[in-house]
């Protein structure tokens, strides 16, 4: 009983356990909405800077959870980290995002070289270890520390078009045209996601985001090639090194899809963006796996009443099974953080 008390309560319902209040996190709760993240980040230089140097990293992780009452911090880094370490060119170029040397369909890929790739990815296991240890020291023992890492199908757009892209034309043309040749390239993303979350783990992670932003724009074969597969094999190797590390997957835009998903990757718990209609989710996802999500990040942006009832309404929605609260994609750089603490103090006022 001493040993169910002192757990933190992400890690509960993560376990399968519903909790009357649900443990609430955002997605991008570290970041340019907050002064404190804009006169670090000015400080360090660079956005790639700021991932690279482990304690401003832990500081900006810290950040909100110093802020807010929140139930989980997750490592301060980027899905991009991996292209990067594996040795392809990256800048983040203010007001135009991100930019990478695009992969080409002729390009050939080596295996997969795990020394090389800690040389650049090295600083960032030190970010979760000093994090861990900051929570501990610093009176946060019930928020739990969760690593990351994009799957490799979006990691794999950003690669193959240079940068963000709307359609993903180039590299949705290369899956029809040599699955062979792209499966290659998701082969090398996938080994490297597997290693650099496993020293995550190592490095005191205690529960894993596999962030798949674009599952989206796949079709129905597409997805089960470049969504589930990839996914499912990342579970499995880290269910058998670290069996109970849990998983949480986000196939964002998977709609109808996210059932199959759910089954056949073996991730113990699924972030559901705001499309996905509540009932239809608690029906048909939450009696699979925990679920987390879903509140608009503009109604967030907007705050008001709107953003009492919707929150309320999902609290509602989700009750009496396993629910992590938090947005259906990030928190926008215009949001007042005022606006998260509203959030935050409805959700642990929220009563059936
Ligand atoms: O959630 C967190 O607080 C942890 C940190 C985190 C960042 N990016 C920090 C970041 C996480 C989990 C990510 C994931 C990420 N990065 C995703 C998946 C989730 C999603 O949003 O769909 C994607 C697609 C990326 C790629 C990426 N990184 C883009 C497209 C951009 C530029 C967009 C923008 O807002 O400028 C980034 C940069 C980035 N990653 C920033 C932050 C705080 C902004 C950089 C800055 O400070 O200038």
């Amino acid at each position: 009983m001493a040993m169910q008390e002192k757990q933190k309560p992400l890690l509960t319902v993560l376990q399968g356990q519903a909790l009357a209040t649900p443990p609430t996190w955002l997605m991008r709760q570290a970041g340019r909405y907050l002064p404190e993240y804009r006169e670090l980040r000015a400080q360090a230089g660079g956005f790639l800077d700021l991932v690279y140097s482990p304690e401003k990293a832990a500081e900006v992780t810290l950040q909100p959870i110093k802020r807010f009452d929140l139930d989980a911090a997750i490592l301060f880094s980027d899905i991009l980290i991996v292209p990067h370490a594996l040795g392809r060119r990256l800048e983040f170029v203010a007001g135009e995002g991100p930019k990478l040397d695009p992969v080409g369909t002729e390009d050939r890929f080596q295996e997969f070289l795990p020394e090389q790739f800690d040389r650049t990815a090295g600083p960032v296991y030190e970010t979760v270890a000093r994090v861990r240890e900051r929570l501990g020291k610093e009176g946060h023992d019930r928020t739990a520390l969760i690593g990351f890492a994009g799957a490799p199908w979006t990691v794999a757009t950003y690669m193959v078009e240079g940068g963000a892209s709307r359609d993903f034309m180039t590299t949705k043309k290369w899956t029809y045209q040599d699955p062979e040749g792209f499966g290659r390239l998701i082969e090398l993303i996938t080994d490297a996601t597997i290693h650099y979350l496993g020293q995550q783990i190592k490095a005191g992670a205690e529960a894993i985001k596999i962030f798949d932003s674009w599952a989206g724009a796949l079709d129905e074969i597409g997805f089960e090639r470049w969504v589930i597969t990839p996914t499912e094999k990342i579970c499995r190797a880290l269910k058998k090194d670290f069996p109970d590390i849990p998983v949480i997957g986000f196939p964002r835009g998977a709609g109808a899809r996210y059932p199959d998903y759910v089954r056949k990757t073996g991730v113990e718990a699924v972030a559901l963006d705001s499309s996905v209609p509540r009932q239809w989710a608690a029906e048909n996802i939450q009696a699979l796996c925990p679920v987390q999500g879903n509140l608009d990040p503009v109604c967030l942006l907007a705050g008001g009443r709107a953003l009492e009832e919707e929150t309320q309404r999902i609290c509602r929605a989700f009750a009496g099974a396993p629910f992590i609260f938090n947005l259906g994609h990030g928190v926008i750089k215009e949001t007042p953080p005022a606006h998260v603490e509203k959030l935050v103090k409805t959700v642990k006022e929220f009563k059936l």
